[in-house]
């Protein structure tokens, strides 16, 4: 009677055996290093990255945008490279002055390029919008002057501030005073500056009122230099949207 083979003897069969299984079954399959490249869905791809600054970025946005123009994009090709530079480098980007009549759609613009700018997802987005009038009202000199003062710094160095309306408020010193130590810090640090305003950039006339005779000489030159202008001259979207009887 044969001795039953040992184990060890019956060992390179069975590799044998199981090897050509494995073949059998997976003839492609090689080994190779495991790619563990992350992808745009998974933390360490910069895409997934870029997707979490520009939601935060655009939860910032929303708090600071009046519901009105929660909405709002832009659809303007001047403005949309005007946000574009600014989200690749702030200080690249220069002023943004938008004008025309009432409700040709300004703010609804200004809003939506701030929008763009927190699509993109900048390293640091954060920003300030109002309006001319309550900018002035905010910082009264009746106010108390050491909270006044802060609250200036804060938006001479915030990175992206809207001055919405431009030119409604009521003229004195003190809001001449405060319009140009902002224009003029932003101008130093190359920081953007958006500007709403229903006044022409320049009429030419002395009697009529325009931008460069509201600011003066020494902004509208540094104006002149950095901003990108875009002018509005639809209709009222306001009149558009519902008739009045
Ligand atoms: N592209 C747009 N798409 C949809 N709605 C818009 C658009 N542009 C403006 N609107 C709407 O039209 C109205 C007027 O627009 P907006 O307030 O931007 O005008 P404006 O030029 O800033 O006016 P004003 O000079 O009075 O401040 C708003 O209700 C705004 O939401
Ligand atoms: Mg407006």
């Amino acid at each position: 009677m044969p001795e039953p083979q040992s184990f060890a003897e019956n060992r390179p069969s069975m590799l044998a055996r199981l090897m050509a299984g494995i073949t059998e079954h997976a003839p492609n399959v090689t080994a190779g290093p495991i790619d563990d490249t992350p992808t745009p869905d998974e933390p360490g791809h910069p895409e997934y990255h870029r997707r979490q600054r520009a939601e935060f970025a655009l939860t910032r946005w929303q708090t600071a945008v009046p519901y009105r123009y929660r909405q709002a994009t832009t659809d303007h090709p001047v403005i949309q490279a005007w946000a574009d530079r600014a989200a690749a480098n702030i200080r690249d980007a220069g002023f943004l002055v938008l004008h025309g009549a009432i409700g040709t759609g300004k703010t609804h613009q200004a809003y939506g390029a701030l929008r763009r700018i927190a699509e993109a997802g900048p390293r640091n987005f954060q920003m300030i919008a109002t309006t001319a009038p309550d900018l002035y009202g905010l910082l009264r000199p009746g106010g108390s002057d050491k909270s006044s003062e802060h609250e200036l710094k804060r938006l001479c160095r915030i990175p992206l501030l809207l001055l919405d309306d431009l030119g409604t408020e009521k003229l004195s010193e003190f809001t001449e005073e405060t319009t140009t130590r902002i224009v003029n810090y932003r101008y130093n640090e190359s920081l953007p500056l958006l500007i709403t305003t229903n006044l022409p950039v320049r009429t030419g006339h002395a009697a009529a009122p325009d931008l460069v005779t509201r600011l003066g000489d020494r902004l509208a030159s540094r104006l002149a230099q950095t901003a990108t202008i875009v002018s509005f001259d639809g209709p009222d979207r306001r009149r558009g949207l519902r008739s009045v009887r």
